[in-house]
């Protein structure tokens, strides 16, 4: 699948607390090319998380409009919503959610048995994405058999097995020491140029952003048009 574009007008988030209400998405318009590599930037607690959430199908806003390629998610069913996020997107996080009982080969497999779909065809995509991270040598390792990087690496084929078109990254080197964080974001980089899919990736690291085609920054629920600093918001990279 080709890299899917990803539109929001408006859109806000509150959550109920006790009798009150607190606000955390104010009013989010995005727009994101299919393709793009955009880095979410912003200070924990800012909404990157909430944001991604919504963008994922796996939470609603309370109201606004989310466009996902041509089609406009929340009028969807939850069964609509479920079928096209597994098939869709593909979901990376701080901490890898590897099951350890399993080899790097099945955990990277694991998507299509989830949808009782392994197939030859499946499995070369899982060995040729396992060689193209570089661990084409650790195929049956287990999880605790591997370095922290390594992890995160299954993680991220895991997440490419199905050619997802947008693939949402959630502090994904979050976990990991400066130099396997910028070699993770390297990494994903290439795989964004390699694969076409759209890639969204929130992180309160600024100077990772520089990974990026664009940077948007948030603070306090708000998209702000400028970075900290003056810099513009459509710089870096290429
Ligand atoms: N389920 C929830 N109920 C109430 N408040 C929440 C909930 N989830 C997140 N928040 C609040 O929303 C704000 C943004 O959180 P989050 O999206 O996780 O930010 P980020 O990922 O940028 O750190 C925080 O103030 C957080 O406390
Ligand atoms: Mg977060």
């Amino acid at each position: 699948m080709t890299g899917l574009s990803v539109q929001t007008e408006n859109l806000v988030k509150n959550y109920r607390m006790g009798t009150g209400e607190v606000s955390v998405l104010k009013g989010i318009s995005l727009s994101i090319g299919a393709g793009e590599l955009v880095a979410l930037t912003g200070a924990s607690g800012a909404g990157k998380s909430t944001l991604l959430h919504i963008l994922g199908t796996v939470d609603r806003s309370t109201s606004g409009v989310v466009m996902i390629g041509e089609r406009r998610m929340e009028e969807e069913s939850e069964n609509a919503r479920a079928n096209f996020r597994n098939r869709s997107i593909g979901f990376i996080f701080q901490f890898h959610h590897l099951l350890p009982e399993f080899s790097a080969f099945e955990n990277v497999l694991m998507p299509a048995w989830i949808h009782q779909e392994s197939s030859p065809s499946l499995e070369g995509r899982a060995t040729a994405l396992l060689e193209r991270i570089g661990l084409g040598k650790r195929v049956q390792h287990r999880p605790s058999e591997l370095s922290g990087g390594e992890q995160q690496r299954v993680a991220i084929a895991r997440a490419l097995l199905l050619h997802p078109g947008l693939v949402l990254a959630d502090e994904p080197t979050g976990n990991l020491d400066t130099h396997t964080s910028l070699e993770v974001f390297h990494l994903l980089r290439e795989l964004n140029r390699e694969e076409g899919m759209t890639l969204i990736l929130a992180t309160h690291n600024e100077s990772l952003a520089r990974f990026s085609d664009r940077t948007i920054h948030m603070e306090d629920g708000r998209i702000l048009d400028k970075a900290p600093g003056g810099e513009s918001e459509t710089p870096v990279v290429q």
